[in-house]
């Protein structure tokens, strides 16, 4: 089959499909058995990451389990400043810790954007075998995390609630902060081109945080950098189609796909279908937007939003996904459930 005639990809070219293709975010996690044994074997989540066979492995894994229409890419959004030189560690239970990036001598110790690739290197590799592994029909989507999100991660060292210490950063000291913001930007552009060169038919930026960004700043630093790295990837590789994320950014995402031009906007769980569906459906492909809760819950609540989720976006072009990551409590009969109602 050819990449165009994949459903994802026509779903993204603009397509009203009868049923919409799906895929989940962190669809290969720790709610799948599969996945924890995978991962045992690896050693830890980041020897996961950087063993192509095994970060293969565990994409595969739920397209076996469940015939996903698409596949993303086994990695994390928090290589690239690994790759940039600051010192990564995941916490069991916690999450991500990283040496912190606040100063101009912090950033000095940053190395250049042409060295990412040394430590990059084993995903290029995860991308192209997947890229022969994967079933004819599936998508294969790449992804790095947008500047704001990564930034926000180097400058606090740690995931924190509202983004306190980079928009602190913004107003103490702007030039470390745009600097910041510029170096990651052409390394998300560079390794974003190399997953495509790899085998990746759409890439994915996932601006995470974008929602605590003061209002007055998410044209300067979610849409402008997107827009960079956008032209960068459409330079080297024009036609790759390209998903945007900027989760709860809610209105704000209108201006978003008007300035970008992303084929396609991801949407988070706060975003009222019927207004995107009118907002947002005429200018891109629409992603989204299950609660990941009901993948707990379940039951005919899950029934009954998987189908008015998928009716409200009926009569554009749509891929049905969650508002968020699925996790790690939910329970893998009920992704079942979820695509028995939106399949038949
Ligand atoms: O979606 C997929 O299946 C592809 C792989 C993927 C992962 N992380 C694997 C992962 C993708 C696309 C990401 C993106 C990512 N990573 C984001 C953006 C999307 C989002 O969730 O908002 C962010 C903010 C990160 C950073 C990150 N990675 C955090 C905060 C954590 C810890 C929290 C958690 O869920 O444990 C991770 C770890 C992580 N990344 C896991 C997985 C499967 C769990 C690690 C494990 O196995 O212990």
């Amino acid at each position: 089959m050819q990449s165009k005639d994949k459903l994802v990809m026509r779903a993204l070219g603009g397509e009203t499909l009868p049923t919409p293709p799906v895929w989940m975010m962190r669809q290969a996690g720790r709610y799948l058995p599969e996945y924890r044994a995978t991962r045992a074997e690896a050693g830890s989540f980041l020897e996961l990451c950087y063993n192509p066979e095994l970060a293969a492995e565990v994409t595969l894994q739920p397209i076996r389990r469940y015939g996903f229409d698409a596949a993303i890419l086994f990695a994390d959004i928090l290589l690239v400043p690994q790759a940039l030189g600051a010192d990564l560690w995941f916490v069991e239970g916690e999450g991500p810790r990283l040496s912190t990036v606040t100063s101009q001598a912090d950033l000095d110790k940053l190395g250049p954007v042409d060295a990412i690739h040394d430590t990059l290197s084993p995903i290029y590799e995860t991308v192209k075998i997947l890229k022969s592994e994967l079933p004819a029909e599936t998508t294969l989507i790449g992804f790095a995390g947008a500047p704001w999100t990564v930034a926000t991660y180097m400058i606090a060292g740690r995931g924190t609630k509202d983004q306190a210490p980079s928009r602190s950063l913004i107003y103490q000291n702007r030039p470390v902060f745009d600097a910041l913001m510029d170096r990651i930007t052409d390394a998300t552009a560079a390794y974003l081109i190399k997953q495509i060169e790899a085998g990746a038919e759409v890439v994915k930026l996932f601006d995470s945080w974008s929602g605590a960004l003061p209002g007055a700043l998410f044209d300067q630093y979610a849409i402008q950098p997107a827009i960079k790295i956008i032209n960068q990837i459409r330079a080297a590789h024009p036609g790759v189609p390209i998903i945007g994320f900027p989760r709860q950014a809610g209105e704000k995402a209108e201006a978003f796909i008007d300035a970008t031009g992303v084929e396609a906007c991801a949407i988070d769980t706060s975003v009222d279908p019927a207004w995107a569906a009118r907002v947002l459906q005429p200018k891109a492909c629409v992603q989204g937007n299950l609660d990941p809760l009901l993948l707990i819950t379940g039951g005919d609540a899950l029934i009954k939003a998987t189908q008015e989720t998928a009716a409200a976006f009926a009569n554009g072009p749509y891929i049905f996904n969650l508002g968020h990551g699925i996790t790690p409590e939910a329970d893998p009969a009920n992704v079942d459930v979820m695509l028995r109602a939106l399949r038949g």
